[in-house]
């Protein structure tokens, strides 16, 4: 039972690449664990806090970003483009729902994927699966597809850089909510709800002026909107290396992000994923998918949160708009006869995807809207709440998704399709799901 930052490795893993090379291994996880942190212990804390009052209905969890990070993606238009649009929406959040919005970005170590098969097919050759920039390269050759274990040092240097530049815009006043102007992307004047948009802009604006105007002086507090990184742990050779002790501070803190989440396929209990989550002070999430039994959630609450502490335990259901109403009120109502905190979190992503006619991976508008709609119904009539939503978007003009104001349909998915992953909420979508949101809590 004791835990180390490596117990995971006595207990059975899965989705792991094969390191042909152990010693390379080896010598790129002891450097790794030698590199300054990207982020510290207080910042873990202080979203565990943010956590616990967003379960308790004071705040609202905006989490959000790529299915998956690329090296390439690393650039400061895209990185500023998508933190415009979480900003934008959290505008939208805050104003409709009346509380404090806590963002999280799946960025700055969103680099490994889970995927249903260790092998690809292609014309009669067989190679390893692409498991995402953290392991090897998406191209179909015997060369690109070893896994690379100086792609760990690399990742961590990409996401040192996604962190620095966020911190610099945030610091530098890009997210004061004074000066909204400075999140407009170059295409918003002509999206569908654009007018919206604007009108809640202005309402926050004179609000802004008129409670500063009681107070005699600027709203220092309110100028200032912070941003914590989230990406799924799922190499755990990568979150073993920045597992850390800190002075003055009891624990071990994962300080390569502040929260860390089980995806769907690495939940199993006696499984090396629950292992090493369950030894870390940083809140931690877990996916629950259709599949996954009341008893199976519970026994994992118990495994990674046994001292019940507020804020630490994430629960992020992904149901499909199909099947939520069905499996979600089981699972909610054994949760809360066990007196277990946890901070629900919606993703009407993932179980929603579907293949277009053209072979294209999608996501329907009305699909995603219609889970986090049923997701606030449930929760409202099992007396639980849900206390943010977990999304992938995109601050990019891409059609990925289909539906939404503008209408898109399969056909116009060829225009700007990029993901090489799964389909992304555009900028547009992104904003209109937000006033959806707004509405779902409110009914
Ligand atoms: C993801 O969040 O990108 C993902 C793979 O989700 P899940 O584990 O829920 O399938
Ligand atoms: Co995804």
């Amino acid at each position: 039972m004791t835990w180390t930052p490596d117990s995971w490795q006595t207990k059975p893993v899965v989705q792991q690449p094969t390191y042909p090379d152990r010693a390379a291994l080896d010598a790129a996880v002891g450097t790794l664990k030698g590199l300054p942190p990207l982020v510290t212990s207080w910042e873990v804390n202080r979203l565990k806090s943010e956590f616990a009052a967003a379960s308790r209905g004071e705040r609202f969890v905006l989490q959000g970003g790529d299915c998956a990070e690329s090296f390439a993606d690393c650039r400061s238009d895209l990185i500023t483009n998508r933190l415009k649009v979480l900003l934008q929406m959290s505008l939208v959040l805050t104003h409709g729902l009346k509380k404090r919005v806590t963002r999280v970005g799946r960025f700055a170590g969103q680099y490994a994927k889970p995927r249903s098969t260790d092998t690809e097919t292609k014309n009669g050759v067989t190679l390893p699966s692409y498991r995402g920039d953290l392991v090897n390269a998406p191209e179909f050759t015997a060369e690109a597809r070893i896994p690379d274990p100086q792609r760990l040092l690399e990742a961590h240097s990409r996401s040192a850089m996604t962190i620095n530049f966020v911190r610099g815009l945030i610091d530098g006043g890009f997210a004061d909510l004074h000066h909204p102007e400075y999140w407009d992307l170059d295409w918003v004047q002509h999206a569908p709800l654009a007018a919206q948009y604007q009108a809640t802009v202005d309402a926050i604006g004179d609000s802004l002026r008129f409670m500063e105007t009681l107070a005699g002086q600027s709203l220092a507090d309110l100028q200032r909107v912070d941003f914590y990184t989230s990406h799924e742990a799922l190499l755990l050779w990568a979150e073993q290396a920045q597992t850390r002790q800190v002075p003055r501070q009891p624990g071990w803190f994962n300080l390569s992000t502040h929260f860390p989440w089980i995806g769907l396929r690495t939940a199993a209990l006696d499984g090396a994923h629950v292992e090493y989550c369950r030894g870390i002070a940083n809140p931690v999430g877990v996916k629950v998918g259709p599949t996954m039994g009341a008893d199976w959630v519970l026994a994992l609450c118990e495994a990674i949160n046994p001292q019940r502490e507020e804020g630490k335990m994430v629960l992020i259901h992904r149901m499909g708009v199909g099947k939520i109403a069905a499996h979600l009120p089981a699972v909610i109502e054994a949760v809360n006869k066990s007196g277990h905190p946890v901070l629900w979190l919606a993703d009407p992503m993932h179980g929603n995807t579907q293949t277009a006619g053209n072979g294209l991976k999608t996501r329907a508008f009305d699909d995603v809207a219609g889970e986090l709609q049923q997701s606030f119904r449930i929760h409202r009539e099992c007396g639980s709440r849900l206390g943010g939503v977990h999304l992938e978007l995109t601050g990019e003009d891409v059609t990925e998704c289909t539906g939404g104001a503008r209408k898109l349909t399969e056909t116009d998915l060829e225009r700007a399709y990029k993901s090489s992953v799964d389909p992304r909420l555009n900028y547009e979508q992104a904003l209109e799901l937000a006033l959806k949101i707004v509405d779902s809590a409110a009914h």
